[in-house]
């Protein structure tokens, strides 16, 4: 697919069939994505691919810590509190969805399933977990290589007819991932990528994301033109 073609195509996958995704096309993403550029080439990122009893062991401990009023716990300091713009295109992009699958705004039972969809990794096959090692905190320029990384990830997934959602929700109980996935305590855990072949009936995947135009988000400074 051609590249241009290939990121405009690309979106969050929140619905997937009940099919595996062979270990061998997880590699051969994992493969394609290491060419990530990453600063002074350190590539500090960590891949922890999980399926199966492990990974619906995370979906039941994220669900029933959430339920139970456990506080969702990040490995990282980080705040969510967005405001103006930003808010306002959170909020959008919510609307987008909930109207999609008919959810209404007063319909608290639907939306909390929503959520607890999300918690479960919208119950995708794969979860690819990624983290980068603990010294490195404050880690800043690392959590950015490791958003160059996991770019290439669904881009390469999508090339090969595989969905993707990159989602916090899933690692929002990073104590219950981490005892599952058996990840060491030298690691932070960043992000995780909910992945497996898309349910094209599954209506929230119709859902088209917005952007601004690239006039608003850039100046050019000492152009002739
Ligand atoms: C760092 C990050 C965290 C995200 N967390 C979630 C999440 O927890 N739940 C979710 O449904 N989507 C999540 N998303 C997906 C975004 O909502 C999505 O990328 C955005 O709305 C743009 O839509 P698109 O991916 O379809 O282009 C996340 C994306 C990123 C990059």
């Amino acid at each position: 697919m051609e590249f241009s073609t290939l990121i405009r195509e690309r979106k969050s996958i929140r619905g997937y069939l009940p099919k595996p995704v062979p270990r061998q096309v997880i590699e051969e993403i994992i493969e394609v994505a290491r060419w990530a550029p990453s600063s002074m080439n350190t590539q500090p990122w960590h891949v922890h691919a999980v399926t199966g009893e492990v990974l619906d062991r995370i979906r039941k401990g994220n669900t029933d810590n959430m339920l139970a009023g456990v506080p969702p716990k990040r490995d990282f300091p980080m705040s969510e509190a967005y405001a103006g713009v930003h808010r306002k295109r959170q909020v959008d992009i919510a609307i987008q969805l909930f109207e999609a699958m008919g959810i209404a705004r007063d319909d608290k039972e639907r939306r909390t399933d929503w959520v607890m969809r999300g918690f479960r990794q919208f119950d995708a096959p794969v979860s690819l977990v990624l983290t980068y090692d603990k010294y490195l905190e404050p880690a800043a320029i690392s959590q950015f290589d490791l958003g160059a990384f996991s770019h290439a990830i669904v881009l390469a997934a999508w090339e090969r007819g595989l969905g993707c959602v990159i989602n916090g929700q899933g690692i929002m109980q990073s104590s219950v991932v981490r005892a599952q996935a058996g990840i060491p305590d030298d690691q932070n855990i960043m992000i995780c990528i909910a992945m497996g072949y898309p349910d094209e009936q599954f209506v929230a995947n119709s859902v088209k994301s917005v952007r601004e135009s690239a006039t608003d988000l850039v100046r050019y400074v000492g152009f002739d033109d």
